[in-house]
């Protein structure tokens, strides 16, 4: 899709700007917001690229540099951390290779620590781009894995 067919999907208004932003970069392969997509929100919302940068600096949902198609986002406050989210973090790390904040080298998973993602009743949790997943185990955490990469296959 491109962003011309994104922004069709928003009335012009500064109101729409957070979710066009979230379409930008759930558009873009590497789930990141261009200097292009900014200014492209900007122009389109009517509001200053500054304002833009501002907002998108802001929300740890978005981020500025190139990451993987599918990013886990492992809550660690407090309620998580306590049913073992820490483990779970290194687990993934150990995994995946990577540690928190960095992404694998063929592009396909960027692993991230999160704040509260408001689902404390199933603690631990995370998220896998949209999808909300809880009560995990180091168990559970490789059928989550594996799901996402049969998913990778099946787009090749
Ligand atoms: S503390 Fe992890 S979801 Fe709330």
């Amino acid at each position: 899709m491109d962003q011309q067919e994104i922004f069709t999907r928003f009335s012009p208004d500064r109101t729409n700007l957070l979710a066009i932003l979230h379409a930008l970069q759930d558009n873009h392969p590497q789930n990141y917001l261009t200097e292009e997509s900014l200014r492209a929100a900007a122009s389109y919302s009517g509001v200053n690229l500054s304002w833009v940068y501002g907002v998108a600096g802001y929300y740890s949902m978005f981020s500025l540099e190139p990451r993987g198609r599918y990013i886990i986002r492992v809550c660690n406050s407090p309620v998580c951390n306590m049913m073992g989210s820490a483990g779970l973090i290194e687990a993934l790390g150990s995994v995946l290779g990577i540690g928190a904040g960095e992404t694998t080298p063929d592009g396909l998973f960027t692993l991230e620590e999160a704040e509260c993602l408001g689902i404390c009743d199933v603690a631990p949790a995370m998220m896998v781009n949209r999808r909300v997943y809880g009560n995990l185990t180091r168990k559970s955490l490789e059928s989550v894995l594996k799901e996402f990469r049969m998913m990778q296959n099946e787009r090749k």
